[in-house]
Formats: structure tokens, C-alpha cells, sequence
């Protein structure tokens, strides 16, 4: 496995790689869910890469940039023992030189729900991805459904662009208890880990009443609401139930539908989704 902090020296290692190569984006300090990435681009490629880079320009002025959780050491280890070929680990300068001034704007998708929370968020995410695409120049790139709607702005970046690569979607990693996978989990203490478990809880209230038959967006989203209302320790900042491909907010379910929400737990902002499927309901017995 080689290491490269520079552009100029990935891209002369990229040019070698057999191919095709799968590329999987991340911001560090790897967790199960990243590795999940990591296999699926090994099984689907001859040969992989993986970025490392926690980006400044998704972080908003107010946000955990400075105090986001990194450990190359450990992260480079773990890649090594998943047969990685290539680790791309630029410094801010080297993306982000003085002189840098051209940025990615995937419009009306990326208003809403992360989008509104976090202005800026996802034009800095859309620059850095485009970036890291035409500096890899990969075959596949993996990216998490955790992060449902950086998904469907990458997919709609690639095809809108038309950048010669395959987006590909993995379905999100949990812990025994249901909660997602995420790099920040470690800001949560024992007690708000416990209690982060109510996210997993709602998005499973509102898989089991769309497949009992609610079609009532609003139905569903008040049952989820007050689900984590009873959770002391969070506080909901929204709850979406909107069309998974434009992100448009629903009245009426209409699969495939996006739930997704975002929940601070403490101080701990966490998010996550599921996608409600057409349901196959047993046959009525007449
Ligand atoms: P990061 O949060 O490090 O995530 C890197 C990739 O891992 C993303 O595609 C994310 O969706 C995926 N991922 C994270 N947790 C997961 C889980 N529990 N299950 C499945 N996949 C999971 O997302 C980013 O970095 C950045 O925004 C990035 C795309 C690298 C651009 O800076």
C-alpha cells in the first residue's frame, strides 16, 4: 500500500493501477461502515483507493472541523489490512491552495433538510468530490447510504456533469443496537450513547406503520416525533419523509420514499435514514 500527500504523486501512481479502480472518498478516522466501502470497491475492482481528507469547506464556521476526530496512524493500518492499494492524504494547502476559487453548486437538492442546516455544506462536499474525481480519475466510487442525500447530490453532480464514473450506494453499517455507524459517535458519553438509539427506533416505527399500511406522511412523521420526545436526552432538528430523488417533501407516502432526520443527542448532532420500498403485503384472504 502506498501512501501520497501530493496530487502530482497519486496521479502518477493512479496512471499504473490496473484497472478498473474503485475509489472510496472518506474523512478518516474509519469505522466499520467505511471498511464496508472499502470490501465492496475491493470485490468490484482490480485495484482501490481511498482518501483521506477532512475537508474545511463543508464545515461551517460554527462546526466541529478543529475538533473532528483524526488517527492516521490507525486508519492507514486498517486500510493496509484490507489490501488497499493507494491512500491519497492531501494537506488543506495542497486541495486548497491561495489562489483556489472554483466551486460546485448541485442547486435545489441541496437546500433542504442537510442542506438548510447546514448552508454551504454541500457545495463544499460537491467541490471536494469533483475534485478528488478528476485527481483518481476512478472507475466505481463508493459512498454510504448513511448519508443518504450527499448520495443522491453526488449521483445528481455526476450525471448532471457528465463525469465518466459509476456511483455506487452501500447500505448503512449499524451497531448491535441499531445505531448507525458514524465517526462522531465518539463525541457521545455512555448515557447519550444509549440513548442515541432512539434515532434507529424511529426510522424502524416508521418502516413498521408504512408496511402496516399508513400512507400519511404527516401520520407518520407525528408517531416518529413523538417516539424521541420521550428520549430526555434529544432534541429533533427535523424529521422528512420527501421523494428519494428529489428530496421534495411528501404528503402522501410514494415509494421509494426517503425518512430521514436529524437529532441532537447533548450536542451531538446525528442523522440518518431509511428508504421506504414498495411493500409486499400477504395476499388478503377473502
Ligand atoms: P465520511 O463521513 O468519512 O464518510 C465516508 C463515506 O463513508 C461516506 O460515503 C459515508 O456515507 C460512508 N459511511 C459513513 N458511515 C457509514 C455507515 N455507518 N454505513 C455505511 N457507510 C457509511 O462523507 C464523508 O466522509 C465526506 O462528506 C466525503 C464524501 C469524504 C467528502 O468530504
Amino acid at each position: 500500500m502506498k501512501v501520497l500527500k501530493t496530487i502530482n504523486g497519486i496521479k502518477q501512481l493512479r496512471l499504473k493501477l490496473p484497472e478498473p479502480v474503485g475509489f472510496v472518498p472518506t474523512m478518516g478516522y474509519l469505522h466499520e461502515g467505511h471498511l464496508v466501502l472499502v470490501r465492496r470497491a475491493k470485490a468490484e475492482n482490480s485495484s482501490v483507493v481511498v482518501s483521506i481528507f477532512v475537508n474545511p469547506t463543508q464545515f461551517g464556521p460554527h462546526e466541529d472541523f478543529d475538533k473532528y476526530p483524526r488517527n492516521p496512524e490507525r486508519d492507514l493500518a486498517m486500510l493496509e489490512k484490507e489490501g488497499v492499494d493507494l491512500v491519497f492524504m492531501p494537506s488543506v494547502a495542497e486541495m486548497y491552495p491561495p489562489q483556489f476559487n472554483s466551486w460546485v453548486d448541485v442547486g435545489k437538492i441541496t437546500e433542504r433538510l442537510e442542506g438548510a442546516a447546514r448552508p454551504g455544506h454541500f457545495r463544499g462536499v460537491a467541490t471536494v468530490v469533483a475534485k478528488l474525481f478528476n485527481i483518481v480519475q476512478p472507475d466505481r466510487a463508493y459512498f454510504g447510504q448513511k448519508d443518504a442525500q450527499q448520495l443522491a447530490v453526488i449521483k445528481k453532480m455526476v450525471a448532471d456533469l457528465n463525469m465518466n464514473l459509476e456511483v455506487v450506494a452501500v447500505p448503512t453499517v449499524r451497531e448491535p443496537d441499531g445505531l448507525a455507524m458514524s465517526s462522531r459517535n465518539i463525541y457521545l458519553n455512555p448515557e447519550e450513547r444509549k440513548a442515541a438509539v432512539v434515532l434507529y427506533q424511529a426510522l424502524s416505527l416508521a418502516q413498521k406503520l408504512w408496511s402496516q399500511g399508513e400512507k400519511d406522511a404527516q401520520a407518520i412523521r407525528q408517531k416518529m416525533t413523538g417516539l424521541i420526545q420521550k428520549q430526555p436526552l434529544a432534541n429533533i432538528e427535523y424529521i422528512s419523509i420527501a421523494d428519494a430523488e428529489t428530496l421534495d417533501e411528501l404528503d402522501k407516502v410514494k415509494p421509494p420514499a426517503l425518512v430521514s432526520l436529524a437529532v441532537k443527542i447533548g450536542k451531538t448532532r446525528l442523522i440518518d435514514n431509511v428508504v421506504l420500498e414498495k411493500v409486499c403485503l400477504a395476499p388478503s384472504i377473502t
